[in-house]
């Protein structure tokens, strides 16, 4: 990733539109609009922030899960090592408040867009399969799969959706530990996934960067790779983040309310 600029020197600098509490104005929506429409491919990465309003907590910020536990004592191979029953009974936690939530507004306005995009992919750091419930189909999970459980032993990976689980830390039918089949700090991404991440954004018109902090790297790399790329970037959050600045569009809201007035579902 040696060869893309860092954000920030491509683009002359936006303003975040509209002002925090202000709402979307309709030119800001017409331009958006347009370039949806004008685009035969569209990629989107999205981060905890789209699954927000589904009442799943998100890492960063006010009430994220890092403000009360540390990711070296619970996502990582270290930790992992050290205490599997910890591990898991953080994992077993959040699979349970995962399974009660819904996919939202802004989930089932990606899914439709979908739907009416010639090429669409949508790239996501959540673990939550909250993007499959919404109907969306090409989705690239680069951080894995809540409800997928891997052997530690022989590799083999399957699902289970049950909630709590019936014993804990799970065990593969070969007899060894098995770990949530998700991406640890620390650890690579999925090779595949992470190249079709990465041509997809390359080919993409536009590129829409919703719900993330921006924070967590190589995922945050997708950005300026848009951005170099020459694509129409679009921010959607609440909040300001590294991209805000450098983006074509800064939309400040939550996702489920702008992602259907651009879309007028
Ligand atoms: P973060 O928790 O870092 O950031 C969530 C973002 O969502 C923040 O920028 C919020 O302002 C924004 N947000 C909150 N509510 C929103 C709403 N209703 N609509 C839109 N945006 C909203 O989450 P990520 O950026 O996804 O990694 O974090 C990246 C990775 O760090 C995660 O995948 C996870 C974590 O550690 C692993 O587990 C490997």
């Amino acid at each position: 990733m040696g060869s893309i600029p860092p954000a920030g020197t491509i683009h002359s600098k936006s303003a975040v539109y509209p002002p925090p509490n202000q709402p979307l104005v309709p030119e800001e929506t017409a331009k958006v609009r347009n370039w949806i429409a004008d685009a035969d491919s569209i990629a989107v990465l999205t981060g905890a922030g789209i699954s927000a309003e589904s009442g799943v907590p998100t890492f960063r910020g006010g009430g994220g899960l890092w403000r009360n536990f540390r990711p070296e004592d619970l996502a990582t191979p270290q930790a992992f090592a050290r205490d599997p029953q910890v591990v898991w009974e953080w994992y077993d936690w959040r699979r349970g408040l995962v399974a009660k939530a819904r996919p939202n507004r802004g989930h089932q306005t990606l899914a439709e867009l979908e739907k009416r995009t010639t090429k669409f992919t949508l790239i996501t750091q959540n673990v939550d399969g909250l993007h499959d419930l919404a109907g969306s189909k090409n989705i690239l999970k680069l951080h894995g799969d809540i409800w997928q459980i891997r052997c530690t032993r022989c590799e083999k990976s399957w699902q289970d959706r049950s909630v709590p689980l019936e014993k804990v830390p799970p065990q593969c039918d070969c007899g060894a530990l098995a770990r949530p089949d998700i991406v640890w700090f620390g650890e690579p991404l999925p090779a595949g996934v992470w190249s079709r991440a990465r041509q997809s954004v390359q080919s993409a018109q536009l590129l829409f960067v919703i719900g993330t902090s921006g924070l967590v790297y190589p995922a945050a790399n997708l950005v300026p790779l848009a951005l170099e790329r020459r694509a129409k970037v679009v921010e959607i959050n609440p909040e300001t983040t590294p991209f805000s600045e450098n983006v074509d569009c800064a939309l400040s809201g939550p996702a489920g309310e702008i992602l259907p007035r651009l879309l007028s579902v």
